[in-house]
């Protein structure tokens, strides 16, 4: 199985840009996951499910380690919306991995999972990234870099 999703090069290494490579990254990556799904190929899609789960997961971490903690002191209500998305996408990778273990994945769990994804992206975008750029020093986004599979190069994506 031969790798499809080029990583992202980051041109600026600040968190905006980071994060939201990764998060174009994640929904090509379903996408793909999806396109497996369609050729019923088991194989494929054990492989492309690994490397969502765990690049959706690997997001989310760094994002809970290096950025959530700071932005709740400036805006809790925020925070705690972004907080509540990633304890319903955990939710649902829990409840996806079975789907996809009984080859059950429907268009209408899939699009429901993608529109939230993509409304988290532009939430995210719109105010704790842009304020991450602003306020948070270059070793975060060094931190936030390492954390992101789509930035290991190497890593199980051949
Ligand atoms: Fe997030
Ligand atoms: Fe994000």
């Amino acid at each position: 199985m031969s790798s499809h999703v080029p990583s992202p090069r980051s041109t600026s290494g600040r968190p905006r840009e980071l994060l939201s490579q990764d998060h174009v990254r994640i929904e090509r990556l379903f996408t793909e996951l999806l396109g497996a799904f369609a050729t019923g190929d088991r194989e494929a899609i054990a492989s492309e499910w690994t490397r969502f789960d765990e690049a959706l997961r690997a997001h989310l971490d760094a994002e809970e380690v290096h950025i959530l903690p700071l932005f709740r002191a400036v805006d809790v209500d925020e925070a705690a919306r972004i907080a509540e998305d990633h304890a319903y996408f955990r939710g649902k990778l829990g409840e996806l991995a079975v789907c996809v273990d009984l080859h059950v994945v429907s268009l209408p769990m899939a699009t429901e999972f993608v529109d939230r994804l993509r409304a988290h992206a532009a939430r995210e975008d719109a105010l704790m990234y842009r304020w991450a750029d602003t306020h948070l020093e270059h070793p975060a986004s060094t931190s936030i870099g390492e954390k992101l599979t789509s930035l290991r190069p190497a890593m199980s994506l051949q």
